[in-house]
């Protein structure tokens, strides 16, 4: 398998960019957060559990997010360039995926954005009730009103990102980037992406860097 992690900051646009990557270019994209949100929303127990820490905007445990997503690359075939949005979070997560040579990373790609234009990216975006589409009030609105433009589904603000919970999030990420950023660095696996351009160009950029 060949794994492309994207890391960086909440509302750095890591979603945005890999669901038009799986689009446009055949990547099988994995998002931990949609994941946990999907298990909430069919009353799952791991999602159940998870909604706590999500609200609160702490991280989710390790083993839980481990086992989640090694379940989702077991059936992948070997021959699958994926790109997994949110995790790792942690060493441990990072560490988990390095042990089977099948899942060894290949790339991590680090999104970088200052803290101001991250909090407005938050605290603007709406996401569609029934597919998931994420838009942003300023920057990427719904041709249709209110509504998704792919499926009609109502567009609502996700509940951990009131301004609040986004400065929380924002602090437990500080606390795990810089080891995160040390594990890829150190095996000369990470690159940094300006995160601060249109979609399009950062777009453009990724396709470049993934070949
Ligand atoms: P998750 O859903 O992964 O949230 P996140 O990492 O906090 O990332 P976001 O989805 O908020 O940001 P993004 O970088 O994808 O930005 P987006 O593209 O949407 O995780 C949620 C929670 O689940 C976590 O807090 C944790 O509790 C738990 N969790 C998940 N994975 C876990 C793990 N591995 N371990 C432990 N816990 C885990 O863009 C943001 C906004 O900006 C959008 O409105 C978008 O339209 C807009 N935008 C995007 N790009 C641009 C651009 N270039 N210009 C202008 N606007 C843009």
């Amino acid at each position: 398998m060949d794994i492309t992690v994207f890391l960086g900051a909440p509302g750095s646009g890591k979603g945005t960019q890999a669901k038009r990557l799986a689009q446009r270019a055949g990547f099988v994209h994995f998002s931990t957060g949609d994941m946990l949100r999907a298990a909430i929303k069919a009353g799952d127990p791991v999602g159940l559990k998870a909604k706590q820490s999500i609200d609160r905007g702490e991280l989710v445990a390790d083993d839980v997010m481990i086992a989640l997503i090694e379940k989702a690359l077991t059936p992948l075939s070997p021959k699958s360039r994926v790109i997994l949005d949110g995790f790792p979070r942690t060493v441990a997560q990072a560490s988990a995926l390095d042990a089977k040579p099948s899942t060894r990373v290949a790339h991590a790609v680090y999104f970088v954005l200052n803290e101001d234009k991250l909090i407005e990216r938050l605290t603007g975006r709406r996401i569609c009730s029934q597919c998931g589409e994420s838009y942003h009030v300023r920057h990427l609105r719904s041709k249709v009103e209110g509504r998704c433009e792919r499926c009609g589904g109502d567009l609502v603000q996700r509940s951990d990102d009131s301004e609040e919970v986004v400065r929380h999030r924002l602090k437990v990420f500080v606390s795990q980037n810089t080891k995160l950023l040390e594990y890829y660095g150190a095996a000369k696996r990470l690159q940094e992406l300006n995160a601060d351009a249109p979609v399009e160009t950062i777009q453009n950029s990724l396709l470049k860097i993934l070949g």
